[in-house]
Order: structure tokens, then sequence, then C-alpha cells
């Protein structure tokens, strides 16, 4: 019989399940159960992720048949018709008009803007005194405020369109519910659209539509679907790195005094604490278009995959003592952003966002600390992504 997935009980709240370690050592690719009714290959390793994730010949596109599910209940796939669910030229023509203004230079402009939003947040908590939590006071907030300055969404309308995304990815809502939240962002999206078309800024959604809308390279549809994944993506992701990220330095002071020496320092810190804390906790899920044999195991066309990340990031053969938090390790080739023609668009404002946060959090609080022990911090086990719900502090 095939092992169940996703597990989700897991021994240490920082390691995954450890029942996929030991997939690892003994079937890297094995066959797994999927809430869906669907079985799948489950791959652990570094290597097989990384030769999955970057061959045409396994799909994104949830519509084929075989694609892995990994909930019970046919909901509409949310993020079915954006580029994330492409293939091949049809996924690069949207890419290519995205990746320069993504770039680390224009990223690297946006500093003093993260380091303001940051600084903001920082004086909100400092001035509801402790005990606060993290998650609410800054895990959330950053990537929020970064993400609409960047898009140039107005974040007093945070009401509107985080409710309309709230609906569209906490998996609960119904198909009526689902509809009508694609709708409401819909409309908001257009409407703003209608806006930056009369008084274009120098925010992304004005370039795309001066540059990409206007000359008739992108419609109207495809702006307003473009416009409402950059709002969604990277909220929860970068969220759930922040919290984790400071409760795992907390909780490993020698780490933190490391990683705290300096800027490139820092920057090796972030690269350790994406690997050994993958967020992306279900993996990267594609479906076979043709014969490929992966790690040994031939997998036919129709039969789905799921490329465990933070399994591959755990990897011994890639990191040695993969387990311990090691800030110095060097860890740049983790794939916690996933990797090949999908690896996450946003990757240097997530990397600036959460070194900045770090830097900020721990120079203005030197003191701080969980108000509770680890035992007693309510972790996201069943989420997407992983992550603590609440993470009280003090200073
Ligand atoms: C794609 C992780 C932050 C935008 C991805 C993928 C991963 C990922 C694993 C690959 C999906 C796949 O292969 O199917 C993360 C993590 C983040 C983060 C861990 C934070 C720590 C961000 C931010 C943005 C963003 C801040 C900003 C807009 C995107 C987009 C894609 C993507 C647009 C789709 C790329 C494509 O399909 O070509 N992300 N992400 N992400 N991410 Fe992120």
């Amino acid at each position: 019989m095939s092992l169940e997935f996703p597990l989700t009980a897991r021994t240490c709240p920082f390691d995954p399940p450890g029942r996929y370690a030991e997939l690892r050592a003994t079937a890297p690719v094995s066959r797994v159960a999927l809430p869906s009714g669907q079985t799948a290959w489950l791959l652990t390793r570094h290597a097989d992720v990384r030769a999955v994730l970057d061959d045409p010949r396994f799909s994104s596109d949830m519509s084929r048949p075989g694609f892995p599910h990994l909930y019970p209940k046919p909901v509409e796939p949310v993020l079915k018709g954006t580029f994330i669910r492409m293939d091949g030229e049809e996924h690069a023509h949207y890419r290519r008009m995205l990746t320069g203004l993504f770039s680390v230079k224009r990223v690297e402009a946006m500093r003093p803007f993260v380091e303001q939003v940051v600084e903001d947040c920082l004086d909100r908590m400092a001035a509801h005194g402790a005990p606060a939590d993290i998650v609410r006071e800054l895990a959330y907030p950053v990537p929020s405020r970064v993400i609409c300055g960047l898009l140039g969404v107005p974040h007093e309308d945070h009401a509107t369109f985080g409710g309309y995304l709230n609906t569209l990815f906490d998996g609960s809502s119904d198909q009526e519910q689902f509809a009508a939240a694609k709708a409401g962002l819909s409309t908001y999206l257009d409407a703003l659209i209608s806006e930056k078309e009369k008084a274009p800024e120098d925010d992304l959604i004005s370039v795309l539509v001066e540059q990409q809308y206007k000359p008739g390279r992108l419609s109207r549809q495809e702006l307003v679907t473009i416009s409402w994944m950059l709002l969604a993506a990277g909220h929860e992701t970068t969220a759930h790195m922040i919290g984790l990220g400071a409760l795992t330095l907390m909780e490993n002071p020698d780490q933190l005094a490391e990683a705290t020496r300096g800027p490139a320092a820092m920057a090796d810190a972030v690269e350790e604490l994406l690997r050994h804390q993958t967020v992306m906790q279900l993996g990267m899920t594609r479906v076979a278009v043709a014969d490929a044999e992966i790690g040994g195991t031939l997998i036919r066309a129709g039969e789905g995959v799921i490329a465990l990340l933070s399994l591959a990031n755990r990897d011994p053969d890639v990191f040695p003592d993969p387990d311990t938090v090691d800030v110095t390790r060097g860890a740049r080739h983790h794939v916690a952003f996933g990797f090949g023609p999908h690896q996450c668009l946003g990757h240097s404002l997530a990397r600036l966002e959460l070194a900045v946060v770090f830097d900020r959090l721990f120079r203005r609080f030197p003191g701080i600390r969980p108000t509770v022990p680890v035992a007693d911090i309510r972790f996201r086990y069943d989420a997407i992504v992983y992550g603590v719900a609440e993470l009280p502090v003090e200073w």
C-alpha cells in the first residue's frame, strides 16, 4: 500500500515529518496516495527534485489529465490560468515581460522603501509594548505593504482586496464564494488599472500599462490576472519565513550572533533559514507529459509527481548535517524558491525583505525572546505554507 501524502505530524516543529527522511534514505522516488484519490510519485532527493523542476517533460498545467491534486474536493484551482501554471513558450512569454521588473538592480532600488516599511512596523510594535505578536505586527504587514508599494496598489484598500485573497487561498471556500472573490478582485484591479491608464506613476502596474497594455501586447484580462497573481504571490510565503526565521534565530542565539555580524553574514543567514525552514511544505506538483527516468525510476506520461522542496533542502548528500542550522554554511543552492523555469520571480525581493526584517528587528530589540516555550507555540501543521500562527514576544 502507498504511503499517504501529505504527512503533517512533526516530531520537532522545525523539522519536516521524520517519515519523509526515512523515505529519502530507502525509497527516494516512491508512490504516495493523495487525498484526491490519485497516486503520485514523491521525490525527496535534491538531485531528483531539481531534475524534474527543470525538465520540459514535466508540466505545471493543472488541467492536464493525471495532474496531482492535494485536496479531497475538486474546487477550481486558484492559480488556473496564471503563468505559474503554464509551460514552455507560453510561460516564457510572460516571464520575459516581468523578469526585468524583478531584477536584482530594481529590487535593490527598493531597499529604502523596504527599510521604511520595516521601521514603521517596529515603531508600532514598540508603541504596542511587550508582549507583542510578531506575526501580526511584522510578518504579515511587511510583505503586504511592500508588494502594494511595488505594484502601486493603495494599502488602505487592504480591507477590500485582503478579504478576496483570503477567500481565494484559505482552501475552505466553496465554489460560489470562490467565484465571488475572484470577480470582486478583478473588478477592483480593473478600476485601479483604469486610474493608472489616466495617470501613470512609476509603479509596476503603471509600467505594464504603458509598456505592454497600451501597445496591445497584453490584453486587459491578462493584465488583471497578472496583477492579482503578483498581489497574492509572496504574501503568505514571505510572512511565514519572517515568523519562522525570527523564531529559529531566537532559539539559536549563537547563530543569531553570527547572523547579525554584518550585511554579508545576514545574507548568508537568510539563505540558511530559507533552506532549513522551507515554508512551501507540500512541495511542487507536476505531471509527466512523456516517459522520463528520474533517480532510476521510470515515470510514465500522465503520472503525477510531487517534488518535496523541504526534503531536498535537508539532503545530506548536498548539505552535511542538514538538520542543524548553520548560518555560515553557504546554502545558496537550496531549492526553497523552486528551480528551473518557474523558480520564484520574487526571490530577490523576498531575500531583501528577510534580510532587512531580521537585521532591524534584532538591532532594535536585542533581548527579544518568545514569551512561551516552543512547545506552546501554535504551528501551521496543515497549511500549504508552513509557519507559526502566532509568535508572542517580549524584550
Ligand atoms: C514562484 C517560493 C516570495 C512571486 C515560486 C515558487 C516557489 C516560491 C517555490 C515556484 C513555484 C513552482 O515551481 O511551481 C517563494 C518563497 C517566498 C516567495 C519561499 C518567500 C520567502 C515571493 C515574492 C513574490 C513571489 C515576494 C513577489 C511577487 C512568485 C511568482 C512565482 C513564484 C510570480 C511564479 C513564477 C513562475 O511560474 O514563473 N515562489 N516565493 N514570490 N513566486 Fe515566489
